[in-house]
C-alpha cells in the first residue's frame, strides 16, 4: 500500500543519517512542486512524480502545505502529577525559581505529587502530554523520571512512560533521572551511592531506559557526584546525559563530553571551556529557550557560539511543571531563533536531525529521505520560514508517524 503525498508548496528538510555540527546545520533541502511517496512505514521516493519508480495505490491531496521531518523533542520530563500554577504566580511576583526550591517548591513539591500517584495514573498524564506534542509537530519524544527519588518511584515513573508508549501516538524514549535532586528523607551524599547501588540496577534489570541523567549544579549534585552516577549507569548499559550549566557553571558540558554524553543539555551558564569541550566531541549541546523564557531570564544559553564553535546543536522543550511548562516545539523554534538568534534553518535541524542524533536515532527519523521512517509534519504554510514569522499560532495541519496519519486537519471534508 503505497500513499503519494502530491500538491506540496514545498518539502524542507536537513538530510543526512547523523547529527550535524556548525555552519552546515544551515543547510536545508527545499524542493517544490515534488511528491513523497511513503511505503511500509518508511519514505520511499521524494521527487518529480512523474519519476517515481513506486505504483502507488492511495492519492493525498496536500492542499498547499510545507512538509518537514516530524520534530525530535530530546528532553521532556513527561512522567509527573500535579500542577505548580501557585508557584508559577510567586514567581511573576518577584520570587525566583532557586526561592520556591529552597522552601520546599519546585522539584520537591512534584515529587511528592508523582508519588502519591498510581503508575496508570502518570502513563494517563503522559499519554495526555504525548497528544498534546503531537498537535504541535512533534513524532518523537525522551521522556524522563526524577520526580520518584527512590527505587519504587523512579521505577514507577520509567514503568508509566513504557505503558504510555504502547499507545501514545508518537515514539518515547525513556530515561532514568534519579539524580535529579536529593530525595527530602535523606539529603546527603549517600543518596548517591543509593542510585548507583540499587536504583539503576533495578531499571536495568527491567530494561526501563536506554539513558540515564543526572543534575549538575550549585546546590544540586557537584561535578564528583554526578560523574559517578552517569559512570555507574554506563556500566549497566545506559548511555549517559547531563544536565549541565543551567544556572551556574559546574563544568558540566566538559564531564559530559568526558563521559561521552549523549548530550549535554540546558548550558545557560556554560564556559568557554565547555563550549570549545562540545564543539570536538560528539556530544549533542542540547538548548532550551523555553526554560529562559518561563523563569523569565535574560539568560539564553549561548547558541551563536556553539554553532560558530561547530558544536552540534539540538533544540527541546524541557516540558515540566516547573520551569518549562509547554509541549510546544514551534514556541521553541520561535525562541531559539528570535532570541538566541540562530537561522530558521539552522533551528530546524535542530528540532529534528539533531535531536535524533541525540537519542541514537538520526539513521532511522530526522529528515524527509528514501529510507527512513515517514515521521512527517505537513504544515499550513507556503514555505518553512512562516514555523517563525508566523508566529504565535499552530501552523500544524496533519501529521504522520510511520507512515500512518496520527494528527488529520480538522478542516479536510471526506
Ligand atoms: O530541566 N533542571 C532541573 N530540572 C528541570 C526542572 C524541573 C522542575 O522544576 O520540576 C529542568 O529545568
Ligand atoms: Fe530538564
Amino acid at each position: 500500500m503505497a500513499l503519494l503525498i502530491r500538491n506540496l508548496a514545498q518539502i524542507a528538510t536537513p538530510l543526512g543519517r547523523t547529527g550535524i555540527r556548525g555552519g552546515a546545520m544551515r543547510r536545508i533541502a527545499t524542493r517544490s512542486g515534488e511528491v513523497i511517496v511513503v511505503d511500509d512505514q518508511r519514505i520511499a521516493y521524494v521527487g518529480p512524480e512523474r519519476e517515481s519508480p513506486i505504483r502507488v495505490t492511495e492519492d493525498f491531496d496536500a492542499r498547499g502545505a510545507t512538509a518537514i521531518p516530524g520534530f525530535v523533542d530530546s528532553h521532556t520530563h513527561l512522567p509527573w502529577d500535579g500542577t505548580r500554577e501557585s508557584e508559577f504566580n510567586r514567581r511573576l511576583q518577584g520570587e525566583t525559581y532557586e526561592e520556591i526550591a529552597a522552601h520546599g517548591g519546585g522539584i520537591a513539591a512534584t515529587v511528592r505529587a508523582t508519588r502519591a500517584a498510581t503508575e496508570m495514573r502518570l502513563a494517563e498524564n503522559v499519554l495526555e502530554r504525548a497528544n498534546r506534542m503531537v498537535r504541535c509537530g512533534t513524532t518523537s519524544a525522551e521522556a524522563k523520571s526524577g520526580y520518584g527519588l527512590n527505587v519504587e518511584d523512579e521505577i514507577k515513573q520509567l514503568r508509566a512512560i513504557r505503558r504510555a508508549n504502547e499507545r501514545a501516538p508518537i515514539r518515547l524514549v525513556p530515561t532514568c533521572l534519579a539524580a535529579h535532586e536529593f530525595p527530602p528523607e535523606h539529603h546527603d551524599a549517600s543518596y548517591v551511592g543509593e542510585i548507583g547501588d540499587r536504583i539503576l540496577p533495578a531499571v536495568a534489570r527491567e530494561k526501563l531506559a536506554r539513558f540515564c541523567d543526572a543534575f549538575v549544579e550549585r546546590n544540586v549534585f557537584t561535578r564528583a557526584e554526578g560523574e559517578r552516577v552517569l559512570r555507574a549507569g554506563a556500566k549497566l548499559g545506559m548511555i549517559p546525559r547531563l544536565h549541565a550549566d543551567e544556572f551556574s557553571d559546574s563544568d558540566g558540558a566538559a564531564l559530559a563530553a568526558e563521559v561521552g554524553a549523549a548530550s549535554a543539555d540546558h548550558l545557560m551558564a556554560v564556559s568557554a571551556r565547555g563550549i570549545a569541550a562540545l564543539s570536538q566531541s560528539n556530544t549533542v549541546a542540547n538548548l532550551l529557550p523555553a526554560t529562559s523564557f518561563f523563569l523569565m531570564s535574560s539568560r539564553y544559553a549561548p547558541a551563536r557560539a556553539l554553532i560558530d564553535a561547530g558544536a552540534i546543536v539540538s533544540l527541546s522543550t524541557d516540558c515540566n511543571p516547573g520551569s518549562s511548562m509547554t509541549e510546544s516545539m514551534p514556541t521553541v523554534i520561535q525562541l531559539a531563533t528570535l532570541q538566541m538568534r540562530m537561522t530558521v534553518e539552522e533551528s530546524l535541524t535542530a528540532a529534528t536531525l539533531n535531536g535524533a542524533h541525540s537519542l541514537g536515532l538520526a539513521e532511522e527519523i530526522g529528515s524527509i529521505e528514501p529510507g527512513k521512517r515517514a515521521d512527517i509534519v505537513l504544515l499550513d504554510a507556503p514555505n518553512y520560514l512562516h514555523l517563525v514569522y508566523h508566529f504565535g499560532i499552530n501552523l500544524v495541519r496533519d501529521v504522520m508517524r510511520d507512515g500512518r496519519w496520527i494528527v488529520r486537519d480538522q478542516r479536510r471534508v471526506g
